[in-house]
């Protein structure tokens, strides 16, 4: 970044300000990169002249996001000497570097905005209109800002539940107020394909229909397709016409409409529609397309010529994630593929599919975007990796010499509760609040600058098995968008949770009054009691052994063998690397040493329960004592009726008394569901 001098200046000011500092004056979101202030403000009055010197096009954006704003500006050919609003599109500019930066310059004479092009005015103007807010008063000063990253993305999932295009308009307004500049629409998933391709009409008259309106509730059933009219036919898609006026709306806020269309898997209603294209020939039997046939490239060729027909966008994503490839072991088409083509294993498949749509897109001038998976079996030469199992797969790219979007699941998919579970609609599982979208930071500081510049940008994902509705959309959007926003743009070191938060609960009124369904930032209940704080007691720090059989899952170590005896508590989910995971028959069996013989007048420790992973209460708890090790004595025993539920539920199992003891047992076993047992401390007083 930039010259020195002004990352000191820049440094300084915020050491100056402090982070604890009163709401930001200007208010905007995301937070521009230089703000110099002063005394006094430029009114915008009815009938103030607007002078904009920029390519046709440009002018036309740029007038038409003004005259959305309250301001009644009149356009006038000549630039206003005093009193006027002027926006020009420049050579170059001092301290920007970004043709989607802009200087934005408010003084007595009036108001000046400056870019390199038509992006960086557009966005001077949504940091004019966010200063404004409801008002017409721009304060004086000087704001020098551009992005951090050049690709800010959202994703829809329009497949599982369908969102019609008025929605995806509504959310384009809303993306660009906050300098998003990409929407990946995921178009097509077992859930129903949603974009008409004129020569396979059954993906639009069938894959496009199914027999249940909720997905879940179609999911639980046979997940069946229906013919488009059939009374039972839930489901929808975008015509051409419709997705063209999409992407032309985008256009027109500087947005690029990123089309998805998934291979090799994640594909049944493709397969449901045309059987030819499965290994097995059938309907409802696999979800992965059969890398072996010609029909399945003529076939995805033929699309993508249609989908490059519709989207401009330089990229265009082939999914690529969670192939079964199990079919493809047995098929001849496959085998024979492999054979011919010396690919040692399945995963070299996959590759091969990848690097030959790549091929294919490259030579129309096209380039290929896909889930980490594509990294399986060897990554097609120029494709660019949207890494969501954790930035490894991005990082992996980037080492290899190619661009990586970040957008791993911990902090990206907002899919997530992002409050107190018991208090918000069901959702996928996990906890994502406010807080932990803004602490997101995808660079680590160990690349140097020229691989970190691989680093294209970061997305929100918003999958929508559990988000049936337009407003449960919005409600798990916003305001987590505005937070990923300013991850996306703003330099790290300006970043201010309590200073956002702030700007936040404003936006979020704001937002509403335009009638946007946000979650309710002020009602926001927070973690889980007592996650937040350390837990004083008898056996933090001391020895945990596991006893023979029973063994946390790597993956969800919480730490290690220090974990249930660190003091630390578990939030609102399973995967805050606080909980410790139990998948084997043993369950959960340790004994912590407490070093002497002690008084102690409880144990006990918590569980938690989400269904759908797979995350169940134990059916049985044993809490045992002894001063030797060797032979314990039973202290108390609990039976717990473990029951299948939607809900996400947190149990205490203890036991209250007074004993004396040295070593602590706390056994914890599973029920016939199986599954995993998540504990996060044993408490011992
Ligand atoms: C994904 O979440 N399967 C990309
Ligand atoms: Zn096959």
């Amino acid at each position: 970044m930039k010259n020195t001098a002004f990352l000191v200046t820049l440094l300084l000011g915020m050491t100056l300000m402090g982070c604890h500092r009163e709401v930001q004056p200007l208010g905007v979101i995301p937070v521009p990169m230089k703000a110099d202030m002063s005394a006094g403000t430029f009114k915008i009055a009815p009938y103030t002249p607007l002078w904009i010197e920029a390519e046709e096009a440009d002018v036309a954006i740029l007038k038409d996001a003004l005259e959305q704003s309250p301001l009644q500006l009149i356009q006038v050919s000549l630039q206003p000497k005093i009193g006027g609003i002027a926006l020009r599109v420049v050579d170059a500019l001092p301290g920007i570097e970004s043709a989607e930066g802009y200087v934005l310059e408010v003084t007595r004479k009036g108001v000046m905005l400056q870019a390199l092009s038509g992006a960086g005015l557009y966005y001077g103007v949504q940091t004019m209109l966010q200063m404004l807010d409801s008002g017409n008063h721009l304060p004086y000063g000087t704001i020098v800002d551009e992005p951090r990253f050049e690709y800010r993305g959202v994703m829809l999932d329009v497949s599982r539940h369908f969102f019609d295009v008025d929605f995806v308009k509504k959310q384009i307004d809303a993306m660009a107020r906050y300098k998003f500049n990409r929407l990946h629409l995921h178009l097509t998933d077992a859930a129903g394909w949603r974009i008409e391709i004129k020569q396979y009409p059954r993906l639009t008259d069938f894959a496009a229909w199914r027999t249940h309106a909720l997905w879940k509730d179609w999911w639980a059933a046979e997940r069946h397709y229906v013919d488009k009219g059939n009374d039972n036919a839930f489901g929808g898609y975008y015509t051409q016409e419709q997705i063209r006026h999409i992407v032309d709306y985008a256009q027109q806020h500087h947005i690029t409409v990123i089309p998805e269309i998934e291979m090799p898997s994640h594909s049944e209603e493709v397969l449901a529609a045309y059987p030819e294209l499965a290994c097995s020939g059938e309907p409802y039997n696999g979800s992965d397309f059969c890398v072996g046939s010609e029909h399945t490239f003529t076939f995805l060729e033929n699309v993508l010529l249609e989908v490059m027909e519709l989207f401009p966008s330089e990229y265009i994503h082939i999914g690529g994630d969670e192939a079964s490839k199990q079919a493809w072991k047995e098929c001849p088409h496959c085998q024979a593929r492999m054979k011919t083509e010396g690919l040692a294993d399945v995963d070299e498949l996959q590759s091969y599919l990848i690097r030959r749509i790549e091929t294919f897109l490259n030579s129309h001038g096209r380039k290929l975007l896909g889930w980490d998976e594509i990294l399986d079996g060897g990554l097609a030469p120029n494709a660019t990796v949207m890494s969501w199992r954790g930035p490894e797969g991005g990082l992996r790219a980037m080492a290899m010499g190619h661009r990586a979007i970040m957008t791993p699941g911990e902090f990206c998919y907002f899919d997530a509760y992002q409050d107190a579970p018991h208090t918000q609609p069901e959702a996928f599982g996990g906890y994502l609040p406010l807080r932990k979208v803004y602490s997101y930071e995808p660079l680590p500081d160990t690349l140097d600058a020229q691989q970190a510049a691989l680093l294209y940008g970061i997305q929100a994902n918003l999958f929508a098995e559990y988000i049936p509705t337009e407003e449960h959309m919005e409600y798990m959007m916003y305001p987590r968008l505005l937070a990923l926003a300013e991850v996306a743009w703003s330099q790290p070191e300006l970043k201010c949770y309590d200073d956002f938060h702030a700007r936040a609960l404003k936006a979020v009124d704001r937002l509403r009054s335009e009638g946007y369904n946000t979650f309710d930032l002020r009602g926001e209940v927070g973690n889980r009691p007592g996650a937040d704080t350390p837990v004083v007691h008898q056996a933090v720090g001391k020895r945990v052994s596991y006893v023979d059989g029973s063994a946390y899952y790597p993956g969800y170590s919480a730490g290690g063998d220090s974990a249930l005896v660190d003091g630390i508590r578990g939030g609102w989910t399973y995967g805050d690397k606080r909980w410790q995971g139990f998948l084997g028959r043993k369950g959960v069996d340790v004994v912590i040493d407490l070093e002497e013989v002690r008084n102690i007048s409880s144990v006990s420790a918590d569980f938690m329960q989400i269904c759908g992973p797979g995350v169940f209460m134990p059916a049985s708890i044993i809490i045992s004592v002894s001063d030797n090790g060797t032979d314990f004595v039973e202290l108390h025993r609990i039976d717990n009726e473990v029951i299948r539920d939607d809900a996400v539920t947190f149990k205490t199992f203890g036991w209250d008394g007074t004993a004396q003891a040295r070593y602590i047992r706390y056994q914890a076993l599973r029920s016939t569901f199986g599954g995993f047992l998540f504990v996060d401390e044993v408490v011992v007083k």
